[in-house]
């Protein structure tokens, strides 16, 4: 037997339900908040995201899948998907576009090769936003507001916002600086990917796995402490907007993110669900006001965030979210005959092109073994042919709850089950 790769699944049954019902609350709250959908394709140049991400990302020095194609081009499954939105947005001049800012939202699957354990996966489907062409502090405390709003709606509880803000590039050039020379005395008490960091990215040693609970990590100095004024004026902007709009958060100065185009707020949402263990960031995001420019662009401030949709429902499951997952069919269409079969066909298209919900016969089974596939199926309505009914041009109608039989005139079917469902 062929299996499935190692870090991948099959999503189907009442699990495919809830995606469905997730995908459809999550595309209802972007057209609420004015998000347009775009796609753009798995994989992209490999260039792109060692430009963007980082060189010492985790995701760019251990866990892209990198492939060259038959004509030699370096190529990488996308791990995540702001680089791709930005690429495209500089690539296909959405600058130029009248309306701004351009709000952009994606759902699709990403690709990282990590020890996968329960919430990570090696494919792996996000849904993320990304607000391009607006610095206004409102934009980063609307894209902190809406997954909370998402989240909120599918019935998600024991969730925190940790917000921090890494300040524009003066503050961070100040900040590091400070940051190296405390460091620098206790790093051989760090680990090896610390170490390492110190030179290349020493930020990321804030938010470093292993370390975590370390006094040296607790504490070294804040960058809150290294905002200069305008960037301290303008994170204050964010809390009051998120204060505006009802959103409880925590300024946590650790919080950092694992990704090197950030600057100004960066924010992650936790839910608290034990089994998630360390991957319990449902999402995360923030601004990455000189991405765009260094990708070639013109200027452009922009921000966004991405939820994991698998650790999303792993939580819904495990804080037993009640998400309607149950099959329901508005009509099972019952027959016996060739001739009643011929009439089942042509109906129940007809119910279907009508916007009802409709299943028939279709394995042969004997009417009694019928009657229980319209239970599997949870049918409101059996609708039981006959040859004789057939030709008086009526239907035998039973309702599968209260068990009641009535006759209805085919031509009359439609507005009947309007009126019933
Ligand atoms: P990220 O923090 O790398 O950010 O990923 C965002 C979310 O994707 C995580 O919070 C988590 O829910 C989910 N995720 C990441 N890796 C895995 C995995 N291996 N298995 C399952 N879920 C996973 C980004 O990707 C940024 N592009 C977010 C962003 C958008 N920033 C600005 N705009």
């Amino acid at each position: 037997m062929i299996t499935k790769p190692k870090g991948t699944y099959d999503i189907y049954g009442s699990e495919a339900k809830k995606w469905q019902y997730v995908n459809d609350i999550i595309d209802a709250f972007c057209s609420y908040y004015n998000y347009d959908y775009i796609r753009t394709p798995i994989f992209e140049s490999t260039e792109l995201f060692h430009r963007t991400s980082g060189e010492d990302s985790d995701i760019v020095k251990k866990e892209t899948y990198d492939f060259k194609d038959k004509g030699e081009r370096l190529l990488t499954l996308r791990p995540e998907g702001t680089a791709g939105v930005v690429r495209s947005y500089i690539e296909n001049k959405m600058y130029g576009d009248a309306e701004k800012p351009v709000k952009l939202y994606y759902n699709g699957t990403m690709y990282r090769y990590e020890r996968p354990q329960s919430g990570r996966n090696r494919e792996f489907t996000q849904f993320g936003i990304e607000v391009l062409g607006s610095n206004d502090p409102y934009i980063d405390a609307e894209i902190i507001s809406l997954p909370i709003r998402i989240f909120e709606a599918l019935g998600l509880s024991n969730l925190k916002v940790n917000i921090n803000s890494l300040g524009d590039k003066e503050s961070r050039k100040n900040y590091t600086e400070a940051l190296i020379k405390y460091l620098e005395k206790d790093i051989d008490n760090l680990c090896d990917d610390c170490k390492r960091r110190l030179k290349t990215n020493p930020l990321r040693i804030l938010d470093c796995k292993v370390d975590q609970e370390s006094n040296i990590i607790k504490n070294a100095p804040k960058i809150t402490d290294y905002l200069n004024e305008e960037s301290k004026n303008r994170f204050d902007k964010v809390l009051n907007y998120l204060d505006a709009l009802d959103i409880d958060y925590t300024i946590d100065p650790n919080t950092v993110r694992g990704l090197d185009y950030y600057d100004h707020t960066v924010f992650e949402i936790v839910c608290d669900v034990k089994e998630l263990g360390s991957s319990n960031v449902i999402a995360g995001g923030g601004r990455y006001n000189s991405l765009v420019s260094e990708l070639n662009g013109p200027e452009t401030p922009a921000m966004g965030f991405a939820c994991g949709i698998d650790r999303l429902i792993f939580a819904l499951d495990k804080l037993e979210c009640n998400i309607n997952s149950k099959k329901e069919m508005d009509a099972f269409i019952m027959y016996v005959s060739e001739t009643e079969k011929e009439h089942a066909i042509y109906l129940a298209q007809e119910l279907r092109l009508n916007g009802f919900k409709i299943e028939l016969e279709n394995c042969a089974r004997s009417l009694k073994a019928q009657f229980k596939q319209a239970d599997r199926l949870n049918s409101k309505f059996l609708i039981i042919l006959n040859d004789a009914d057939l030709k008086n041009g009526e239907l035998n109608i039973k309702d599968n709850l209260t068990k009641e039989e009535t006759k209805v005139k085919e031509s009359e079917i439609v507005e009947y089950l309007d009126m019933n469902i």
